[in-house]
């Protein structure tokens, strides 16, 4: 189950006025457009999400080894490696739920992640999801919508809050993006499991969170919905910032234009899918598996 939660944190203002920035991408790297994402979240260099020489250890192994990355603002950016590479030990790292022994993790120019709590990081913009979805089977689609719309901490407060205009536009603004207008009062039990996906995706949307991070979207879907996620996180893409982890290569080729290959906690390479695919030490670590 999963509410934004609503401890109180405030986010730090922005230190500059907000003013289209001129000086887009990075001299790390990023392939950000530069602009800003909203208002507190500083990203004047045109990064959203800077890891630094970060090291996760559990009892002596190193499941994240010195690994540096850099997201761009409104980039799609896919995440691939063997498995055990480090990968979801990752996004546990950038969403607080794993603290690393060493290393910066920075959202924005301003936001040091490695001292914010999982429910701080959650409401300064960074949305997950896991892969299993983890929708209200019993409510209907309009009414998990409607719950991930709220910071009440009460499911029931705020199933009975009165939905205010702009709020009811949101929902249907989102109830088309991810094509389930007509399963509006559907419970969301009965959805399949690709639309319980999407449902959840709309969950996270309806929060607006700058930063997106989707751990293994596509397993367990079928091909016309595998097609449509691809659309959909284009179609999201500029707008927010994505971090994708996926095996389906096929879905990777039709959605990347930047792939980060983790290999051993480190980052392998770095590129177009087809410049990974042909450097020869990605080939020896997928081949070697
Ligand atoms: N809580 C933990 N305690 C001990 N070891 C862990 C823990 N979490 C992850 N690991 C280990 O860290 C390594 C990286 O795991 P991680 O789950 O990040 O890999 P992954 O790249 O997401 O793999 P997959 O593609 O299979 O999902 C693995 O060897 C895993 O066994
Ligand atoms: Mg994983």
């Amino acid at each position: 189950m999963r509410i934004t939660p609503t401890a109180e944190f405030m986010l730090e203002p922005a230190f500059f006025p907000v003013e289209p920035n001129k000086d887009s991408g990075s001299s790390r790297e990023a392939i950000g457009l530069g602009q800003r994402v909203g208002p507190g979240l500083d990203t004047r260099h045109g990064t959203i999400l800077t890891l630094e020489d970060i090291s996760v250890s559990f009892d002596g192994f190193k499941a994240l080894n010195d690994l540096n990355l850099y997201i761009g603002v409104g980039e799609l950016r896919c995440i691939i490696g063997p498995n055990g590479a480090g990968k979801t030990t990752l996004m546990d790292v950038i969403t607080g739920k794993t603290r690393p022994s060493h290393g910066k993790a920075w959202f924005g120019e301003t936001l040091d992640l490695t001292s914010m709590s999982e429910v701080q990081i959650a409401q300064a913009g960074i949305g997950r999801k896991f892969q299993k979805p983890t929708v209200f089977e019993a409510l209907s689609v309009f009414e998990n919508l409607e719950l991930a719309q709220k910071t009440d901490k009460s499911v029931w407060a705020s199933l009975r809050a009165r939905l205010s205009g702009e709020q009811k536009d949101r929902i249907t603004e989102v109830l088309e993006t991810i094509r389930l207008t007509s399963s509006v009062n559907r419970p969301a039990g009965l959805l399949s499991h690709g639309q319980k996906q999407f449902l959840e995706i709309g969950m996270l949307l309806m929060q607006d969170p700058p930063l997106l991070l989707l751990d293994e979207p596509v397993a367990g879907m079928t091909d016309a919905e595998t097609e449509f996620t691809a659309e959909l996180f284009k179609s999201l893409a500029g707008k927010h910032s994505l971090m994708v982890v996926e095996h389906d290569m096929g879905f990777v080729g039709s959605i990347a234009d930047h792939v980060t290959v983790l290999h051993q906690g480190s980052v392998l390479a770095e590129g177009s899918l087809e410049q990974v695919q042909d450097n020869e030490r990605v080939i020896e670590v997928y081949l070697g598996r």
